[in-house]
């Protein structure tokens, strides 16, 4: 995720495209960079960092022009560089780029048009998308821009701008958002209304597959080279609530954006014909974890529940012997290790301390590292050996939700990846990739239901005590649900598994303290009814996670979620997202704040 801008009007663009950059940077701020035209010449400004780090800097060049284009990185292709911020170019420097998105195919792409004879500045997958504008290029901008995307496989957000056609942007859209500002003799483009609500409310939502022309005197839409008819939207969105995509919270925008995050770790990474999956950031260790046989996870908090339910993964369907534990205790431990262990890191920030320790504690004894990572350029991606981004765009809430997915969602496909390598068959391999594919539109389903998981919190509001409880898979669901209330409402809530319910905790059931069952249909089903009649016969109050279809379970719990069928070890990515949204309804109707909990740091970067 990234912020781009564009403007084109009769104003000075360089002020306009600053001030609407900084208020996109919660999206991505790895690296910033402007171009702009003025009399048909271009002038590029490119830095790593922050803007606030190099804004004195950047007003000193003192830039002209009324036409520019701007774009905050968050990087998923190449290194945090400066060489590696956008806008990219072609090789003649005429032709400028800002993307938001991945460029599956770029490998390919960028080996044939080297042979062809572009030269490449960038380690970036964007880059690819200059030269092929380049390739193509006859008589204007939007027809080489047309050509070059039907080359491209991935996502993509952009807008172009060249000296070769010097009054015009163009723009497109596939997956990655990206609007067109309607104002007064002026046209922007931006990833969200944050960065041009100043200037326009009037807004124009690209849709996939549309590519946007912009010139000062107007503005056409096309559709498969067609005109395409548009509705020009108003934005009723205070700046506040604009840069949170309209919603109050960026844990509610996060938790919304759990699909799309599910669907981005899979981006490019499935072979479903093969029952395979591609992992990047595996090839140079492929041959080596070929030869471990043993396994250990470490997180820290929400990732130690990830890489909890990786290890139920790993064991049952890699058949590797495997453990997890959390960062803070790991480092303390004498570690039973040898030279076919592996060792992988979970955590969104690559900077958590305790996990870092734990990566150190492991590469010191020559233990195989890898990350499971979701900030690019961390220091866990830089230390570990090899690993795998989730690419869920940042996480501004300190409560960790989409990151957590994308987690499960990598480490699902990590499970594929090693067992594959083992006995795991091609059935197998491509039942759970044709499984997963259809994960994030079950998790849109469930997000549907989001009114109805606000009422059930409010019923619970004045509760101080909860249990959740989940066995196998959904153990450490429980304890991820615990977290997540605890963090943002500040009441106490405490996750365990189903068995251990009568091994004493029970003693504090009754009917002020309700227990959230995640009781879905699968092998340890029976089991967690036993427990939640146990609850029930203390007069506890029960708040079931079900899959769709199971009457039964309403004769016994007093209010039911409904999460839709998937295969086991996939189920946990589904029944947490209810968990997600009570915890944040739950913490709202106690006027919480948020997305910044008392106490808490987003990352834990101190011991
Ligand atoms: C989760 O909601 C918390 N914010 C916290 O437990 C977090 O998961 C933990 O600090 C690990 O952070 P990391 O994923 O950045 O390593
Ligand atoms: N894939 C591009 C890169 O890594 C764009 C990333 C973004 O959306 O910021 O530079």
């Amino acid at each position: 995720m990234c912020g781009i801008i564009g403007y084109i009007g009769t104003k000075e663009a360089s002020p306009i495209l600053l001030s609407g950059l900084k208020r996109m940077e919660y999206r991505g701020y790895d690296s910033y960079g402007f171009c702009f035209l003025n009399d048909g010449k271009a002038s590029l400004f490119k830095r790593v960092g922050k803007i606030d780090n190099t804004e004195k800097e950047f007003l000193g060049k003192d830039f002209v022009g009324q036409i520019g284009i701007g774009h905050s990185r968050w990087a998923t292709t190449g290194l945090v560089t400066q060489e590696n911020a956008h806008p990219h170019c072609d090789c003649k420097k005429e032709i400028f780029v800002v993307h938001n998105g991945i460029v599956e195919n770029y490998k390919e792409l960028k080996a044939k048009l080297i042979k062809e004879g572009h030269i490449f500045e960038s380690e970036t997958d964007t880059e690819v998308i200059a030269h092929l504008i380049e390739k193509y290029y006859v008589n204007n901008l939007e027809g080489a821009v047309g050509k070059a995307l039907r080359d491209i496989r991935g996502t993509y957000g952009l807008a172009v701008i060249s000296t070769k056609d010097p009054e015009k942007i163009v723009a497109a859209r596939m997956s990655s958002p990206l609007i067109i500002g309607v104002g007064v003799d002026e046209f922007l483009v931006a990833s969200d209304p944050s960065a041009i609500i100043t200037r326009t409310r009037q807004i124009i939502n690209l849709d996939d597959g549309e590519i946007a022309i912009l010139k000062k005197d107007g503005f056409c839409i096309l559709k498969e080279e067609k005109e395409a008819q548009k509705n020009i939207e108003t934005i009723d969105w205070d700046i506040e609530q604009a840069e949170k995509g309209g919603y109050e919270h960026f844990m509610l925008k996060e938790i919304m954006e759990e699909p799309s995050v599910i669907e981005d770790a899979m981006r490019g990474r499935l072979l479903e014909d093969e029952g395979l999956v591609k992992l990047g950031g595996l090839e140079s260790v492929q041959d080596q974890l070929r030869k471990i046989d043993n396994i250990t996870l470490i997180g820290c908090g929400t990732a130690h529940y990830a890489a909890k339910i990786g290890e139920y993964m790993l064991e049952e369907y890699a058949n590797i012997p495997t453990l997890t534990d959390i960062g803070s205790e790991f480092r303390y431990r004498k570690p039973i290790v040898n030279k076919s262990t592996a060792a992988i890191f979970v955590s969104q920030s690559g900077e958590t301390a305790d996990t870092l320790a734990a990566l150190r504690e492991m590469k010191a004894k020559g233990v195989l590292t890898l990350g499971v990572t979701n900030v690019v350029g961390s220091s866990q991606s830089r230390e570990t050996d090899a690993g795998v981004y989730t690419r869920s765009g940042p996480e501004i809430a300190v409560a960790s939700t989409k990151a957590f997915l994308g987690q499960l969602t990598i480490l699902s496909l990590i499970t594929i990846y090693l067992g594959r390598q083992r006995d795991m068959s091609i059935v197998t391999g491509k039942r759970i990739i044709s499984e997963l594919m259809k994960i994030p539109e079950l998790a849109r389903e469930i997000l549907k239901q989001k009114n109805e998981i606000k009422k059930i919190a409010e019923k619970y509001k004045n509760c101080r005590d909860f249990w959740f409880i989940g066995r196998k898979y959904n153990y450490p669901i429980a304890l991820e649900g615990a977290l997540k209330l605890k963090e943002v409402s500040y009441v106490h809530a405490e996750g365990l598994a189903g068995g251990e319910l009568k091994h004493g905790p029970l003693a504090l059931i009754d009917e002020n303290c309700p227990t959230i069952a995640i009781c879905p249909t699968d092998s340890v089903y029976e089991k967690m009814i036993s427990n939640i009649e146990e609850i029930k016969a203390r007069k506890g109050k029960i708040i079931a996670i079900a899959t769709v279809g199971n009457e039964e379970i309403e004769k016994i719990a007093d209010d039911v979620i409904y999460i839709p069928k998937t295969l086991e070890m996939l189920t946990p990515i589904l029944s947490v997202i209810p968990l997600h949204l009570f915890a944040y309804y739950f913490a709202d109707s106690l006027d919480r704040d948020i997305d910044k909990p008392k106490n808490l740091a987003k990352s834990v970067t101190v011991e």
